[in-house]
């Protein structure tokens, strides 16, 4: 068990697609994914990929807390979920935009066009595969996620990069982060 240093926008680990993992129940992947829950507690996140922490495999852990949790089932909390070789798939053409933050682009937050429903599959480190749908920040979160995987961060996803920007200055204009929201 170790916290890991988290790699931060503009490290090439971050900016290539992360390889498949082989074997999900090998105790290789078993050590990496108890260190990042150690590095995920510590930076207190919501979710890690393997690329953050310079690892370039195919693994994601996240969880949907509470207070980030819509009402319909698809948007309920979820437990710490840890997954090998993720896999999504749009449910909709349908996109909204909110805003996100990540441990590898520290201290900032812009605004994200993401799909709104989505089902996405996995394997567990049992081995066994498993499958959700989520709707709202849990869809969003997942989506976040599993673009680390393909060398992606949301900064690329953005198509308004005026909504880009360091989160303590944009927390202070609430009419801007409001407006994102439809609020
Ligand atoms: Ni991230």
């Amino acid at each position: 068990m170790a916290i890991l240093k988290i790699a931060r926008m503009g490290h090439p680990v971050l900016h290539r697609k992360a390889e498949p993992v082989e074997d999900p129940t090998a105790p290789e992947i078993a050590n990496l994914i108890n260190d990042m829950i150690d590095t995920l507690e510590d930076a207190g996140g919501i979710g890690l990929a393997a690329p953050q922490v310079h690892v370039p495999r195919r693994v994601v852990i996240f969880y949907i807390p509470e207070h980030r949790a819509g009402e319909e089932e698809e948007e309920e909390p979820q437990p710490l979920t840890l997954m090998v070789n993720p896999v999504i798939e749009p449910l909709t053409d349908e996109k909204s935009v909110d805003w996100e933050a990540c441990l590898s682009v520290p201290d900032m937050m812009g605004a994200v066009p993401r799909f709104d429903r989505i089902k996405y599959s996995w394997t567990t480190p049992e081995g066994e595969t498993d499958e959700r749908i989520a709707s709202g920040f849990h869809a969003r979160a997942v989506q976040h996620e599993c673009d680390h995987l393909d060398g992606i961060l949301y900064p690329m996803r953005m198509e308004d990069l005026t909504l880009l920007g360091f989160a303590e200055e944009v927390q202070r204009n609430q009419d801007l982060v409001n407006s994102v929201r439809g609020e």
